[in-house]
């Protein structure tokens, strides 16, 4: 696949979905593990039509940004990196990350698709804010976020509910000058 310099990391790089990648981003989902799908919330069977319908909505989507995460050592996919709700006037977006088999967690590449779409936003959308949630047992994915510099703002409490329970989420973000300031050029 394409590598565009601004998405390309030491680990992995980050590829735009398309359309041409229909087949295969099917396959991957229909791979992700029950913690890949637990850690998000995933509770969805989704359809190829289905998939099929959202892959021509969001590469026509001007506010959001879908990017697969390619390992570098094996040139496949391994997940995927949102940056969505682009709100231009506000300066504000939404992040959102997965990695789709447990066997890819921990190699580091989670931190660098994050670290490379957060430096994207900030250096090439222009924004101020990103923000994500996550939910308050995922303390893998808290300490990344910390590690990168998002900071915890307050918790949505039993917004979720998977599997015979409910859980919170933390709500957590960045604001530019923030990120300048661990970043700086
Ligand atoms: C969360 C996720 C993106 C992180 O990516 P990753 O590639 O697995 O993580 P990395 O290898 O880059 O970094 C893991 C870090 O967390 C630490 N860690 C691992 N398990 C941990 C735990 N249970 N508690 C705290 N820290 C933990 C590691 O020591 C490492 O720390 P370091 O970088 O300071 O050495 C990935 O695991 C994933 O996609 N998980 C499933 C879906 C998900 O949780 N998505 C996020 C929803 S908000």
């Amino acid at each position: 696949m394409q590598k565009n310099p601004m998405f390309l990391g030491e680990k992995v790089y980050l590829v735009p979905i398309e359309s041409q990648h229909l087949e295969v981003y099917y396959e991957k989902l229909q791979e992700a593990s029950y913690d890949s799908c637990f850690y998000t919330g995933s509770k969805k069977i989704i359809t190829m039509a289905q998939l099929k319908a959202y892959v021509e909505r969001i590469e026509v989507d001007n506010e959001r940004l879908d990017l697969f995460i390619v390992s570098q050592k094996a040139d496949e996919i391994v997940g995927e990196v949102v940056l969505n709700d682009i709100d231009f006037e506000n300066r504000c977006s939404s992040i959102r990350i997965a990695l789709f088999l447990d066997e890819n967690f921990n190699q580091g590449y989670g931190s660098e698709a994050m670290a490379l779409t957060v430096n994207y936003g900030f250096g090439m959308f222009n924004l101020n804010r990103i923000e994500l949630e996550v939910y308050a047992y995922n303390e893998r994915a808290i300490h990344v976020y910390k590690k990168l510099g998002f900071k915890e703002e307050g918790i949505c409490r039993q917004c979720l509910y998977f599997n015979h329970a409910y859980h919170d989420a933390y709500r957590m973000s960045i604001l530019s000058q923030e990120y300048k300031g661990l970043n700086p050029s």
